[in-house]
């Protein structure tokens, strides 16, 4: 479970980048969020990773108070989530596989496993046959690939999509779409951030309205209230 709670967030310079929201995502849920640019697509996921504290509210994910995070327990929370960035963050020097690789490295996973694990995850995102280039070598839409395949090779319980399809033509923008689909359908639970409401729409899922640090509009979300109950319960128990 992902909480938002009267969250306010203002940098120092005085930009009110999110005024007062509030949003509530149940584990395994598939969630669109929308807005134009500088609405506070970003700085959402920036505080759901603790990667920015809130000036004002709390944030609450798998009923850890991110305010009350230790800082030495950051880095072990994030472990937990897969982030595809904006800016996909991939390293140009390494290879496809390289890249997926490293995650693991870092997390300690012995290399036979590790090995593994890429070549399983590097499948699942129809990459297989690209592992040995670099990207630069690859196409926009593989590119993206590469993102979503680090996001998950940890095998995290949340992926956080910052603008997965932003360059993309439309078909391969569905793809993309497809797959983080098809991650979710597994377990995981996904929040996907877009500007493109052509992506969104028919596509019957939830999708969370976001304009000038404000929801708008929150489709669907009675469902998710209905669920939040159960939900608790069941984090209570673990
Ligand atoms: N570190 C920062 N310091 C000051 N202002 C910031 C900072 N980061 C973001 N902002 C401002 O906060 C607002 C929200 O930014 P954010 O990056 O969350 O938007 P976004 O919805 O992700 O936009 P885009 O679709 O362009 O990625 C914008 O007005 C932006 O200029
Ligand atoms: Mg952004």
């Amino acid at each position: 479970m992902i909480l938002l709670n009267s969250v306010s967030k203002k940098f120092g310079n005085g930009t009110f980048a999110l005024s007062d929201i509030n949003i509530a995502v149940r584990r395994g849920e598939f969630v669109f969020l929308v807005g134009p640019t500088g609405s506070g697509k970003t700085t959402i996921f920036k505080l759901i990773i603790r990667d920015l504290l809130p000036s004002s509210g709390d944030v609450v994910v798998n009923s850890l108070e991110l305010n009350k995070l230790p800082k030495g327990k950051v880095a072990a929370f994030r472990k937990k989530i897969g982030v595809i960035f904006q800016d996909l963050k991939l390293m140009f020097d390494r290879t496809v596989f390289e890249n997926v690789y490293l995650p693991l490295d870092v997390a300690g996973i012995k290399s036979g496993e590790a090995i593994k694990t890429v070549n399983e995850v590097l499948s699942q995102v129809g990459l297989s046959e690209h592992k040995e280039k670099f990207p630069l070598q690859l196409s926009g839409g593989e590119l993206q690939r590469v993102a979503v395949a680090r996001a998950l090779v940890l095998s995290p319980e949340i992926i956080l999509a910052d603008e997965p399809t932003g360059n993309l033509d439309p078909q391969t923008s569905l793809e993309i779409v497809k797959l983080l689909s098809q991650i979710n359908e597994k377990g995981t639970t996904v929040i996907m951030a877009t500007h493109n409401l052509d992506i969104v729409k028919n596509s019957g899922k939830r999708v969370i309205h976001i304009n000038k640090g404000k929801i708008e509009k929150d489709e669907k979300a009675k469902e998710a209230e209905k669920e939040e109950k159960k939900d608790k319960k069941e984090e209570e128990k673990e």
